[in-house]
């Protein structure tokens, strides 16, 4: 069986991270400009002011696609490129590099996701209010008619939203990444309303504005709980706490799709955070809650959980054995399967993995090369898990790897490198790695020779 004819074979990236260009021509500042410019707010001082320079390199980066053969590949808009002051008038030099990004894209044969937020939200709409404001939604629904008008002919596939999870948790209660806000958690409940809302708005204005039939979906950090052994109490256990609320954290799956998908919060949620939430509004429920032709999920790792003697779900600690990732992330191959299937289950939505990657420390060796060995197996057995959801009737559409090209992984700076391609950071020098061969050969073969990978 295998892959689908028509998977989506692709790679992923989002503008701060591999763009630079920060203050060329007209680009207005984002918080993570911001943020990575005050002292001791990233890894080593990095910020993302010149970064992979994909700004001033996307032919070369589009080509190096097309020899790898992608289907598509997912980028994100600068909101703050574009529109230099969150709102009103536009950049046109901004608004013309993604216009040439995706026309080089099509000729290229490569199909652009474009993402409409990863995380980079205007400075200037940021010191107004940020989105801890009812006003946000309009602007960011206002910003995404700007982009739809400008691209909506030719871009198919539109991602409203990336990993709020993180950027709630980190970004607006602990701080360690843009925009730096320790907010209590009734004010992080507000700006999750408030981002939420951006998303259905701008469900609505790509509906609204697209010239040509597209999906539209959000991305979130789908966060994974797999099963120790597929007897079903075990599994039951697994799928109980990847879809509940236990303490009051925004830290999990369904604070973020039960609204998305049914127009309303969960209940066990609603009930821990009572006290704390904002007045919700009907109107903003509906909002909220837009048809979706997929759902978006950033697996990277899972937990694993067991049913207890007590007959509750009980979690398992890793083993002094577990692989882990250089940022300390437990390799965890069957989160893909599981995470696939359980999401599905849940959501009845077709899933795109919007990304999928693994850190690691790479640099060339004494031959010049890249060998990323560990990329390799990782990707591999991600994958022979994800074929193996598709055979259990999963509908899986797509598979993003994260990332095309090392970045500057926001506050962790170059500390980790997920790319497909390595870059010199100091010549931008662009070098395929082992792992950007094999995946070349693996797409051109539609998944074929997993199952060795089991
Ligand atoms: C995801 C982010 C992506 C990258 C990976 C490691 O949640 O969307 O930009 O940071 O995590």
């Amino acid at each position: 069986m295998g892959f689908p004819d028509k998977f989506i074979w692709g790679a992923s990236s989002a503008a701060y991270p591999i763009e630079g260009a920060y203050r060329d021509e007209g680009k207005g500042l984002s918080i993570w400009d911001m943020f990575a410019h005050k002292p001791g707010s990233t890894w080593s001082g990095h910020n993302g002011d010149v970064a992979a320079d994909h700004y001033h390199l996307y032919k070369e980066d589009v080509m190096m696609m097309k020899e790898m053969g992608l289907k598509a590949y997912r980028f994100s808009i600068s909101w703050s490129r574009v529109i230099p002051q969150g709102r009103g008038n536009l950049n046109p030099a901004g608004v013309a590099f993604y216009d040439k990004l995706v026309d080089q894209l099509l000729e290229a044969g490569v199909d652009p996701v474009v993402t409409l937020f990863h995380w980079d939200l205007p400075n200037e709409l940021y010191k107004k209010t940020g989105f801890v404001s009812t006003d946000a939604p309009r602007w960011f629904a206002e910003y995404v008619s700007q982009m739809v008008l400008k691209l909506g002919d030719r871009v198919r596939i539109w991602i409203t939203i990336n990993d709020p999870q993180r950027f709630v948790v980190f970004g607006h209660q602990l701080g360690s990444m843009a925009p730096g806000e320790r907010l209590p958690f009734q004010q992080a409940l507000i700006v999750a309303h408030e981002l939420l809302q951006a998303h259905g708005r701008a469900v609505q204005a790509i509906r609204a504005g697209s010239k040509v039939d597209c999906k539209v979906g959000a991305a979130v950090m789908g966060i994974v709980y797999v099963p120790e052994s597929d007897l079903p109490q075990d599994v039951e256990a697994a799928r109980q706490v990847m879809f509940r609320i236990q303490e009051r954290s925004l830290w999990n799956n369904v604070w973020w799709l039960e609204p998305m998908t049914t127009g309303r919060y969960p209940m066990d949620g609603a009930r821990l955070f009572e006290s704390m939430m904002p007045v919700v509004r009907p109107s903003e429920l509906e909002a909220i809650y837009q048809p979706l032709d997929f759902l978006g999920l950033n697996i990277y790792t899972a937990s694993r959980v067991r049913i207890g003697e007590d007959n509750r779900p009980q979690l398992i600690q890793n083993s002094l054995n577990t692989p882990v990732t250089a940022a300390g992330w437990a390799v965890m191959p069957s989160a893909l399967y599981w995470g696939a299937k359980f999401f599905y289950e849940q959501y009845k939505l077709p899933i795109v993995i919007t990304e999928n990657g693994i850190a690691c420390t790479d640099w060339p060796v004494h031959d010049g090369k890249v060998h990323d060995a560990q990329r390799i197996d990782f990707l591999a057995k991600h994958l022979a898990q994800l074929e193996r959801a598709i055979q259990a009737g999963v509908d899986v559409r797509g598979y993003f790897h994260w990332s095309f090209i090392d970045g500057v992984e926001w506050s962790d700076g170059t500390k980790y490198r997920y790319g497909l391609i390595y870059n010199n950071f100091e010549t931008q020098k662009r070098l395929w790695k082992d792992s950007a061969y094999w995946y070349r050969d693996l797409i051109a073969a539609n998944g074929a020779g997993l199952s060795a990978y089991g």
